[in-house]
């Protein structure tokens, strides 16, 4: 079957490692589900594993991409959730320390076809395209869990956004401003601040930009270059949430800050299934849906790394197979 894959792991040079070819179609597992992709959708993590964060060589080739939409072999319409955790886990899957992302251990989803456990397909509905779908199971996904699990964002509350552009910013500042959560973003791009405050920001920041006033929570997923500002702007008590740290996480973690006005820095890693399905139900029900920069062939996959890699991208990139 044709697939987008990592046949070789460069730090420096990550596209040099990205192959489009022929690769096997999943082989039959017991309570596992084949699903014939029609649309995937790319994430910073396939860069990051070209690069080889969280991809060893020894699994190459490894077939990239963490979450789609299809048909299962049922010809029921589903959405792929992509924390496969281990079949003896109970309870919050994201807790579960053998748990892998799907391209990271398992095959992933830039193919005609990919397998998964039968408990990671949920219902895809009909009102969402299965472009739409295909956006939501990671950056979306992780969007969801930042705000509402982790940082227990409510009506009223103010939340700061860095790096407006990206996926999983966008989807903070949609699902927010759809929960009634006055969002403030920060980009470097005057382009991508205007489209922002277009997508529900309140207000939008140069980077390191003094804000009118202090907020209840960041969302943090770009880190050194950010990591600073985003401790300044939260208020006493307040909450930092990190999902990632796209330039690196050298800096001062700025400890004093932290004690002296009572900050809690919190993680946060992709969500749970029923987080997914929490996530699709608000888009149907409140019409929201994902950003989508641009639309893409699998075949012209090379176009949409290269255009993540540049930073030029608002919102997601979808791949249709
Ligand atoms: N823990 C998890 O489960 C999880 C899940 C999803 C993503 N992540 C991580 O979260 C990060 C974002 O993922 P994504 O898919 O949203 O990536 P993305 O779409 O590529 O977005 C990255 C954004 O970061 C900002 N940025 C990049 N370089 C910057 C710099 N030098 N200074 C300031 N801002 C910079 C840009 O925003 P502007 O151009 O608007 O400034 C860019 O749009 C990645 O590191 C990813 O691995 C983690």
């Amino acid at each position: 079957m044709l697939a987008v894959y990592a046949s070789d792991i460069d730090h420096e040079d990550p596209l040099r490692g990205l192959t489009i070819g022929e690769q096997p179609e999943p082989r039959d597992r017991e309570d596992w589900r084949t699903v014939s992709v029609k649309a995937a959708s790319l994430n910073h993590h396939d860069l990051w594993s070209l690069r080889g964060v969280g991809l060893d060589r020894d699994r190459l080739p490894m077939i990239l991409g963490c979450d789609a939409a299809g048909i299962d072999q049922d010809g029921n319409e589903v959405v792929v959730h992509s924390v496969v955790s281990d079949p003896s886990w109970r309870g919050d899957e994201t807790f579960d320390p053998r748990r892998s992302i799907l391209s990271e251990r398992h095959q992933g989803t830039f193919a005609e076809q990919v397998s998964v456990p039968a408990r990671n397909l949920v219902p895809k509905p009909p009102e969402l395209s299965f472009e739409e779908a295909a956006c939501l199971p990671t950056a979306w996904l992780t969007a969801y869990r930042m705000l509402f699990t982790r940082a227990r964002a409510v009506p009223g509350q103010t939340v700061l956004v860095q790096g407006a552009g990206g996926g999983v910013a966008t989807a903070v500042i949609v699902l927010a401003s759809a929960a009634g959560i006055r969002v403030w973003a920060v980009s470097r791009s005057e382009d991508k601040r205007r489209e922002a405050v277009e997508l529900g920001a309140d207000q939008a920041f140069e980077p390191g930009e003094r804000l009118p006033e202090r907020v209840d929570a960041v969302m943090e997923t770009v880190g050194q270059a950010t990591w600073g500002h985003s401790l300044r702007a939260v208020k006493p008590g307040g909450t930092v949430v990190v999902s990632g740290a796209t330039t690196g996480d050298a800096s001062p973690a700025e400890l004093a800050r932290v004690y002296f006005l009572q900050l809690s820095v919190i993680g946060s890693t992709m969500g749970t299934r029923d987080e997914l399905e929490r996530l699709i139900g608000l888009c149907v029900s409140k019409g929201v849906r994902p950003v989508i920069d641009q639309t893409l062939p699998l075949t012209d996959a090379h176009q949409g790394f290269e255009a993540m890699l540049s930073g030029e991208v608002q919102g997601k990139i979808v791949f249709t197979v």
